[in-house]
């Protein structure tokens, strides 16, 4: 069989596309199924503690922002998934303490998911609660003002329609909160 594929151009692209096609089966549809813990919300409540940390699904204000998020295409510039990468879990990372990596469960309630390919600005995943609604709407309105040579573009009216401002900073400070991860400077909006 082996042999045969060595000398016959048909068996070889019948074997090339068998094997990717046991190849694609493994890595996409196999896992769910053997670890059911993907398709349940991200839980990290501790009663003991106080702290509740379960993902909750998003309110009707939130899903507005994400409209807009998708809209404005800021997914053409920021992905939202912290890799297993010190670049990533440093990057996102808060006084010392390292963002923790993406797991699917932090995304049940994303449909479609956001997580795009291309980082020409920074990784949102964790940008929850690390700025508040005022530094949100300086930025919106000329990101230059806060961040010297910065290359986003300004959305002046994102920040003067208060309907889709709130509503976006509402999206964006739920990114990443259900971990619970972020000591101090919690921003709620
Ligand atoms: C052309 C690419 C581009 C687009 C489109 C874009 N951004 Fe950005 N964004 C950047 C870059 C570059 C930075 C880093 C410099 C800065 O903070 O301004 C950034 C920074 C940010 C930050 C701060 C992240 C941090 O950790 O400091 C937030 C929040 C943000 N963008 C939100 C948005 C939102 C919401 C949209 C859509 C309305 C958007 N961006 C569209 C390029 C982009």
């Amino acid at each position: 069989m082996l042999r045969k594929a060595d000398y016959s151009a048909p068996i070889f692209v019948a074997a090339a596309l068998f094997m990717f096609f046991v190849g694609g089966l493994l890595t996409t549809v196999v896992p769910p199924i053997v670890d059911k813990s993907w398709a349940r919300p991200f839980d990290n409540s501790d009663p003991a503690k106080g702290v509740t940390g379960k993902l909750q699904p998003y309110t009707e204000q939130q899903l507005k922002g994400r409209n807009v998020y998708v809209r404005e295409g800021c997914w053409y510039c920021h992905t939202q998934q912290t890799r297993t990468l010190l670049a990533d879990t440093k990057r996102s990372g808060w006084r010392g303490v390292d963002a923790p990596v993406s797991t699917p469960d932090e995304f049940v309630y994303d449909s479609p998911h956001l997580f795009g390919t291309k980082r020409t600005g920074p990784d949102l995943s964790r940008v929850g609660g690390k700025y508040d609604e005022q530094w949100h709407r300086a930025h919106f309105r000329n990101p230059r003002d806060l961040v010297p040579g910065s290359i986003m573009p300004p959305y002046p009216w994102i920040a003067d329609n208060e309907e889709e401002f709130q509503a976006v900073v509402a999206y964006l400070q739920t990114l990443g909160r259900a971990k619970n991860w972020r000591p101090d400077n919690d921003y709620e909006r």
